[in-house]
This record gives structure tokens, sequence and C-alpha cells, in this order.
């Protein structure tokens, strides 16, 4: 039995879902399909994932053979950086549900909080090759969210990458109507995010981890990183409860009252990833894997790095 995350809106986030990152659009939606069977109802998309009218596909498939009910699902979706002014907003918005096939999301959120130059081109470069921000800010990009909100468009909103001087901006907003409900960031062993989690929590802001099994399939992988799954100590604690290393790395955040997005193509793995609510890592496991935190990062988009809003130079 799969359980939830309440959010500030009495919105109950089921505490695991599929993430859809890196599933290529030909594997994506015997994915979603297989995922449905397993007892998934969270699902993580965005339009950068390229995948969204395949996740769609899936989700109607299933809608049809009456396997689940729409209200039943959670469906999660972004903002990317280059739609950040008004008018762009509720257009990527419309993109969205259209692709997805749905006529509502659960959560849309920000999906990384530096705006850059509307166009064709997901990181619009000048001729030097410099990255071209907008004009619009996140803070601009929130206020046309909050009338998707008010327009029955989307359930709830909230942010991805942000940082707390971020969210707090938000948060401290002169006449902001809705708050985020969710701040989606990496989190995984060697990236605890101790602090941002305590910080969203103790603002009824629910954490959604994404890379909890440190995206072995990242394009950018070089060998010499760390690999979690093959970490010998996550290996034993495993063992010992007769379950997969990608379980513990799994269980761990279901601990934290975390929300986690575990992302595979494969049907075993995806039946895998959602068995994880019939055993409890002891407080001396969670303590020790949270030893291993070394700050490491898998999406540091770097080529952002020099823009302001840049959300990794604050601690957290
Ligand atoms: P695959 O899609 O072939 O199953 P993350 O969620 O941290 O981004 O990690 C996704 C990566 O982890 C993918 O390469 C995925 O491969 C792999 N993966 C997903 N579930 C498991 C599992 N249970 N055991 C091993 N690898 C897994």
């Amino acid at each position: 039995m799969a359980t939830f995350v309440e959010l500030l809106t009495k919105a109950k986030m089921p505490i695991v879902g599929l993430g859809t990152w890196k599933s290529a659009p030909g594997q994506v939606k015997e994915a979603v399909k297989a995922a449905i069977d397993a007892g998934y109802r969270h699902f993580d998309c965005a339009p950068v994932y390229g995948n969204e009218s395949e996740v769609g596909e899936a989700i109607q498939e299933k809608l049809k053979e009456k396997v689940v009910k729409r209200e039943d699902l959670f469906i999660v979706s972004k903002l990317w950086s280059t739609f950040f002014e008004r008018p762009l907003v509720k257009e990527a918005c419309r993109k969205t549900l259209q692709d997805l096939k749905l006529d509502y999301l659960d959560i849309y959120l920000i999906h990384w909080p530096q705006g850059l130059k509307p166009g064709k081109e997901l990181l619009p470069k000048d001729d030097a090759g410099n990255l071209l921000c907008s004009k619009a800010t996140f803070v601009d990009a929130w206020e046309a969210m909050e009338e998707l909100v008010d327009e029955g468009l989307v359930k709830a909103i909230g942010v991805s990458n942000f940082n707390h001087f971020q969210i707090e901006r938000l948060l401290n907003k002169p006449g902001l109507k809705h708050k985020p409900v969710t701040n989606q960031v990496e989190c995984h062993p060697y990236l605890t995010q101790e602090k941002l989690i305590q910080y969203c929590q103790s603002k009824d802001i629910a954490v959604t981890a994404y890379s909890p099994l440190g995206s072995p399939d990242r394009p950018w992988a070089r060998p010499e990183d760390p690999s979690l799954l093959e970490h010998p100590k996550i290996k034993e604690i495993a063992a010992k409860h007769n379950k997969t290393p990608a379980q513990v790395l799994i269980r761990f955040h279901i601990q934290r009252n975390v929300v986690v997005i575990p992302k595979s193509a494969n049907p075993k793995r995806i039946v895998e990833n959602f068995q994880v609510f019939d055993f409890q890592l002891s407080d001396e496991e969670m303590a020790t894997v949270l030893g291993f935190n070394q700050n490491w990062r898998v999406c540091l988009l770097k080529e952002t790095v020099l823009l302001d809003e840049y959300p990794f130079h604050a601690d957290y």
C-alpha cells in the first residue's frame, strides 16, 4: 500500500512516483503503463524530457481501460525557463496539457529558477556562446502560474531547484495568492539536503527528491563518479532487509517524509522500485546513510552558473 504526503492544499501526493526524465519516447509509454499496473499513481513529467505526448498516450489507454480514474492519478509537470513571460506561461501549460491529454495537472512546477530568453532553444545563446536571460523572473512566472490555479488548469503550483532564499522571496511576495506546495530538488545519500528539507518542511512545503538513485543514466556520467547503487554499505543494508540497493535508496526518502520519483524504463525495476512499503530502515541505518553526504550533484546546469539567480551558490 502506497502512502501519501499531504500538501498545503490538503491534496494527497503519492510519496513514490515514476520519474520520466531520460525515458526515451519509444520506451516511456510501456513504462507508464507498467507503472500504473504496478500501483503507481504519481507521474513526474516535463516538456524538456521530450516525451510528454507518449506519457499522455499511456495515461489515456489506462483511463480508457478503466484501470484508473483521472482523480486517482497525480500528474506533475514543469514550466521551462524560456516561458517565464506572462503570456507564455499559459501557452506552455496548455501545450503540456495537450501533450499529456489531460484537462488539469495536479502540480505545475517552475522547473528552474533562472528565466531564459524566449524562443525555440531551451538554452538560448548569443553568437559568442553566452546564455541569454529573459526580462521575466521567476516571480513574474509565479504570478502567471497563480492564474492557472484560479482558472482550474492546475490544482497547485510549486518550484524545482530553488534554494531557500528563492523560496523565501516567493513566500514574502506582496499579494501572494498561492504558496508553493513542493520544492523538487535533487536528493540522495550523496546530497542529503538536510538544511533545505528542514526549511521547506518547516514552511509546510513538501520536498520531492529527484535522481534518488544518483541517475546512473545521466548523459554526462564519468567512470570516476561515485555510484550509489554500488555503495558497499547500501548493498549491505539492502542484503540485511532482503531488499535491493535501489529499494533502500527509495525507502530512505519515505522515512524522511520526502516524496521520491525514481526513474525506470524497465518494467521489472518499475515493480521493484514500488515494493518499498514493507520494510523499515532503523534509526541507525538512516543515520549511516545520512552520513554519506558529500554535497555531490548530478544536476548542476553549469551553462547557467554565471547568470543571476543560479540556485546552487547558496549553502541551501
Ligand atoms: P532503467 O531505466 O534501465 O531501469 P534516477 O531515478 O536516480 O534518475 O535513476 C535512474 C537510473 O537508475 C536509470 O538508469 C535506471 O535504469 C536505473 N534504475 C532504476 N531502477 C533501478 C533498480 N531498481 N536497480 C538498478 N537500476 C535502476
